[in-house]
């Protein structure tokens, strides 16, 4: 097991019960918790970072880690619980297939990719302790809620998973490509029609210091709405 990005430190803990104790409905509860010990435990989650795939690898996650990755998934909010996603772990004995499909779509997209090139393509494929597919699968025409917020539901998968990675040491990364339009490798993976492979996300060690990529100031994101105009927020204080 990687050590802990909060090695050191105090692991995160929901004051001083389990998170299996903690459940959503009691940590509602007013005055039942310590909230200025829940902030201190949860400000590992700002540091957070994708993980290159180069920089990654094993051991991976175990099955118990995994299904905390998967589990935390399913606590993305999901207007109308129409589960509008789905995940297809690639297991090792598909991963040969699967570079296949990635280099030789990539060849037949750009028939003059360098031997280099659809090496790292086949590394994509090849060298992820865990490889999962993320795939998006809004329901249509729903008369509440539209495509985009069934969309934001699987980011919001895609984030928890992350983050679930993350908090258990491991480093991760969700990548796209054209890869994922590709009808090879949509068809393996029996993405429908009206569905988008959103991506493939690799879980492992972490055996090279990751690269940070630079954060938006919090002003260039977050304004306050006064009644009036919206302003940049300049302290977060409610
Ligand atoms: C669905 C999805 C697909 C992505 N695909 C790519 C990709 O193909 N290539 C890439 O460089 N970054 C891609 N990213 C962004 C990276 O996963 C990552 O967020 C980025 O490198 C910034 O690193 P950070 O997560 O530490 O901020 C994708 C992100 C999402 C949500």
């Amino acid at each position: 097991m990687p050590p802990a990005p909060w090695e050191g430190r105090a692991m995160p803990q929901f004051g001083d019960r389990s998170p299996e104790d903690c459940d959503a409905r009691s940590a509602c509860v007013e005055g039942e918790i310590d909230r200025a010990r829940i902030a201190r435990d949860v400000s590992w989650l700002a540091g957070r970072r994708s993980v290159a795939v180069k920089r990654l690898g094993a051991p991976g996650p175990n099955s118990g880690e995994l299904e905390i990755i998967l589990r935390a998934a399913l606590a993305a909010p999901d207007h109308g619980a129409l589960r509008p996603w789905r995940v297809v772990r690639c297991s090792q004995a598909s991963r040969a297939r699967l570079a296949d499909l990635f280099v030789t779509g990539k060849r037949e997209r750009h028939p003059d990719s360098t031997e280099v090139q659809l090496e790292r393509e086949r590394e994509k494929a090849m060298r992820p302790p865990v490889l999962l597919a993320l795939i998006a699968s809004p329901k249509r025409g729903h008369d509440k809620v539209p495509v985009e917020e069934q969309l934001a539901t699987a980011g919001a998968a895609i984030q928890s998973m992350l983050i679930a990675a993350h908090g258990q040491g491991y480093g991760a990364i969700i990548l796209s490509g054209s890869r994922c339009s590709d009808p090879g490798v949509c068809a393996a993976l029996e993405v429908g029609t009206e569905e988008t492979l959103l991506g493939f996300l690799s879980i492992g060690s972490i055996v090279e210091e990751p690269k940070l990529a630079p954060r938006p100031k919090l002003q260039d994101v977050a304004f306050d709405f006064d009644g009036d105009r919206i302003v940049p927020m300049t302290e977060a204080g409610g």
